[in-house]
């Protein structure tokens, strides 16, 4: 039994530190075999004294999986954040908001330590009585997830704290990170098998940590750098160096670039000379971190909000490289925004391999002035894709200005900038008018067709449009309409294909035909007007009554001088942009063939529900001026459409009808000019309430 324990000791001593040498080291000294061998005979032992498996257990490190999810941890001492100070300045303003709080004399030496900021993820592990009971992401900082499982992976975290007189309650914090060197190899293995790749160490480090798996976990070479604490039933130092030794004494990796300073030259020459060092250090890193040294003033100087004031952030800059722009390309999205892309030639940029960067759109080439075959600074910082910060112009020069087209790439069709309607101004955005015939858009447009508020087939739902349009059985709406007819004569049936059958593909087209007939509010809407959202299509639904109208009044009012126009402007909700937008519509070939098809593939739009026909303004204009007291501008809008009234927001020859509440102006005068009956709230609620 004595012999048993001894063995496992010995067995768990001895894992750890192959474990040590190949995660860490990447330089293994036995083979995966003998390797293999040791962990079996620790597992036979195991088997035959299960009494004896100890805490820190080469098997405990594999690992139960948590069963769903994550449990929670509530941190007893929350983990806050940092302030940041970005120039030499805010590092003097920090040293003299210290000493002005503490109110330090001359002869009071101000100690600050120094380290680098780890771009990692953080991580509370608690120890009691020497031994890891608990792993903690830091979550909201209040709340984390428990990752005990996924941490007892980790080989450079001890499982048992080493030396003597250990606290019984110890909380070690620090960051979890993946070197350079394990991330490129990771990312090869993953690469290789066909999985994720991730985009920097710092994601591959927190997705491997967060691991449902801990043997996934356990596969990813991360490691851990303490710096600071949680809970502690003792401290066993009074200065956080003192404490950053004493972690290193119980069995942590501390980061070696560690130091004790006392004045701030000191603090911004390590600040530059980390910078300077930054590329070879072999991980991440985005600044240095500087804290009081004193305990008893780290406790004087305390929080605000969410940071402590005795230590912050110094920040890198972002990071930054030169490089040539090839050319610009434009992507068309699926609104059709039309959004320059730089192709770069491949350069680094803080460890990530960058090719592309956004232009966003034709203003931000203007501003920058940059043309293919320029050489170009990109900056990348954090997660956000790669910008072009600026031209060196010293460099030769690119010789042609981008001309940013004017028809779009994908399907030809002329691109617009338009008004944006809540400021008024010209769009940054350069729009492809394609609609449905650019293949950026179509798949898109298909699905706003035949989605809820518009045509609403049952059965053909986003997944089955994209994947009929990628199989060229739906390129149009009319295609939808079509699809039986076709599948009539086709050799490769419908029914044959995935996840279809003969009953579900005859619901299809039962589903289909129902939709044959449909309101014209809903045609309208599923044309994908921009602006015209559902309450639009009614209004217009309403106005015109029937689709060969609103076609024909639609062509008409391209023409800003026309009465249809006028007509259109008329409709109370109806402005310049929304004008603009339909007209525009309509005055492409494309867009009316698309109509035109429908009525073709037998699609009738039928008026909306017959409105009254025997109330006093069925069929007549009908202007709502001035403030309403006893119901709102909408409400009585609607009242007035219900009783069969067109209502328009503006008095001309046609206007049947004035409803004048109090403060109406010069609509009366115009009104009375012309001779049209006017009335007030009363007579108008008298006659909405027959
Ligand atoms: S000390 C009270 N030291 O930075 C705050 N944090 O912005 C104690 N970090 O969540 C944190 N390296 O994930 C400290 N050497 C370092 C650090 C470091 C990276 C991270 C940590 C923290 C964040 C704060």
């Amino acid at each position: 039994m004595d012999e048993a324990a001894e063995e496992l000791e010995r067995l768990a001593g001895e894992i750890a530190k192959h474990d040590k040498l190949y995660y860490q080291k990447d330089a293994p000294r036995i083979s995966d075999a003998d390797y293999d061998a040791l962990r079996k005979r620790n597992d036979d032992i195991e088997a035959r004294y299960p009494e004896l498996v100890r805490e820190d257990s080469p098997s405990r490190r594999v690992g139960a999986e948590p069963a769903e999810g994550f449990g929670k941890v509530v941190h007893s001492v929350p983990m806050l954040s940092l302030g940041n100070a970005f120039d030499d300045d805010d590092v003097t303003d920090f040293w003299n908001r210290i000493v002005k709080f503490l109110n330090l004399k001359e002869s009071d030496e101000l100690a600050v330590t120094a380290e680098p900021k780890i771009d990692g993820l953080s991580a509370a592990l608690r120890y009691e009585k020497g031994k890891f009971v608990q792993g903690a992401t830091r979550g909201d900082g209040r709340e984390g997830e428990n990752v005990t499982e996924n941490i007892r992976t980790i080989a450079d975290i001890p499982k048992t704290l080493k030396g003597k007189n250990i606290p019984d309650v110890v909380e070690v914090r620090g960051e979890v990170y993946m070197s350079h060197d394990d991330f490129a190899k990771l990312n090869e293995r993953q690469r290789e098998a066909g999985k994720q790749v991730f985009a920097n160490p710092r994601n591959a480090a927190a997705g491997s940590l967060r691991q449902l798996d801990a043997k996934v976990t356990e596969s990813r070479p991360l490691r851990f750098f303490a710096y600071t604490w949680g809970e502690m039933s003792d401290m066993p130092a009074d200065t956080q160096s003192g404490m950053i030794e004493t972690f290193e004494k119980w069995g942590f990796t501390v980061n070696p670039l560690f130091q004790r300073s006392t004045s701030i030259e000191e603090l911004i020459a390590f600040y530059h000379d980390v910078e300077e060092r930054r590329s070879e250090l072999g991980y991440d890193i985005d600044g240095v971190v500087y804290k009081v040294d004193r305990l008893d003033w780290q406790q004087r100087l305390g929080f605000v909000s969410r940071s402590p004031r005795w230590a912050i952030a110094h920040k890198f800059p972002a990071e930054q490289a030169t490089t040539v722009l090839e050319k610009i390309e434009i992507q068309v999205g699926r609104t059709g925004a039309m959004t320059p892309v730089a192709r770069l030639t491949p350069v680094t940029v803080g460890g990530v391999v960058v090719s592309n960067a956004t232009l966003h759109n034709a203003d931000e080439i203007e501003r920058l002035g940059v043309r293919p075959g320029d050489t170009v600074v990109v900056q990348r910082a954090g997660d956000v894709i790669p910008q072009i910060v600026r031209v060196v112009e010293d460099r030769p020069r690119g010789k042609k200005k981008f001309e940013f087209p004017d028809k779009c790439p994908e399907c030809g069709s002329h691109a617009v900038r338009e008004i944006n309607p809540k400021t008024g101004k010209l769009d940054a955005v350069m729009r492809c008018t394609g609609g449905l015939v650019c293949p950026a858009q179509a798949v898109e447009r298909l699905r706003h067709f035949v989605s809820r508020n518009a045509f609403d087939i049952e059965g053909l739902g986003e997944k089955q449009i994209a994947a009929f349009y990628e199989d060229g059985l739906i390129a149009k709406p009319d295609d939808i309409f079509t699809l039986e007819e076709r599948d009539a004569k086709s050799l490769k049936k419908l029914k044959d294909r995935e996840g279809w059958g003969a009953t579900s593909v005859k619901k299809l087209f039962e589903a289909i035909d129902q939709r044959r007939e449909v309101e014209l509010d809903r045609f309208i809407f599923a044309l994908g007007i921009r602006h015209v959202g559902e309450t639009n299509a009614r209004l217009l639904a309403r106005s015109y009554g029937t689709l060969e109208n609103f076609e024909e009044q639609m062509l008409a009012a391209a023409d800003p001088e026309s009465e249809a126009r006028a007509d259109l402007l008329s409709i109370d909700g109806v402005g310049e942009v929304l004008a603009e937008a339909i007209t525009d519509f309509f005055a492409e070939k494309h867009n009316r063939d698309v109509i035109e098809g429908l009525k073709k593939a037998g699609v009738k739009a039928v008026p909306l529900e017959a409105q009254q026909t025997d109330s006093p303004i069925a069929g007549k204009t009908v202007v709502f001026t001035g403030s309403l007291e006893r119901m709102t501008r909408s409400e009585a809008k609607a009242r007035a459409e219900q009783m069969g009234a067109k209502v328009s927001g503006s008095v001309s020859a046609k206007t049947d009808l004035v409803v004048a509440g109090p403060g109406a102006g010069s609509k009366i005068a115009k009104a009375r000019e012309l001779g049209i009956e006017v009335i007030d709230e009363d007579q108008w609620m008298e006659m909405a309430s027959n």
